[in-house]
């Protein structure tokens, strides 16, 4: 049975509107998405912090949403796949990057962190920085091949492959 005094109350900040959310002890990020804010883009697959498929940026950087403790997220800035532009994805669309969609949220959040922030591509190839984001469909080739030329949009280079 729920006891609702055990409820906890934290403020946080979602996709740019701040928000003060009642929590269970025992919710996880993801729990506070999808349950108490109906934000269910973001997915969960494994549930143990394996699969990437519930991806959110807390501060910015991604995190496995079914790994953090609802109560860690107060008083941060949280963005959820619905928070991006959905142009942006078109060149996602046209290489093929989803198929069943099971992934799609969480690599469409990794993919954007890493559009923000180019400079890892220096340091890393595009395979590694999506490592953290499993796809049991695509074989990673559309993924990647629409990361890239979404990288190569964001320089002023000319899209896409033919
Ligand atoms: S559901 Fe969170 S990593 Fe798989
Ligand atoms: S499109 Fe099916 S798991 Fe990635």
């Amino acid at each position: 049975m729920s006891n609702d005094t055990s409820r906890l109350s934290i403020e946080l900040t979602i996709n740019g509107e701040s928000r003060t959310v009642r929590i269970r002890p025992q919710d996880r990020l993801l729990d506070l998405l999808r349950e108490s804010l109906g934000l269910v883009g973001t997915k969960e697959g494994c549930g143990e912090g394996e699969c990437g498929a519930c991806t959110v940026l807390m501060d910015g950087l991604p995190v496995n949403s079914c790994l953090v403790p609802a109560f860690q997220a107060r008083g941060r800035t949280i963005e959820t796949v619905e928070s991006f532009d959905s142009e942006k994805l078109i060149h996602f669309l046209r290489s093929g990057m989803t198929q069943c969609g099971a992934c799609t949220p969480g690599v469409v959040v990794t993919a954007n962190w890493i559009r923000a922030n180019p400079e890892l591509a220096d340091s890393f190839s595009l395979r590694e920085l999506m490592a953290g984001n499993l796809c049991r469909c695509t074989g990673y080739d559309g993924i990647i091949d629409g990361l890239s030329d979404s990288m190569n949009e964001d320089r002023g280079g000319s899209c896409c492959k033919s």
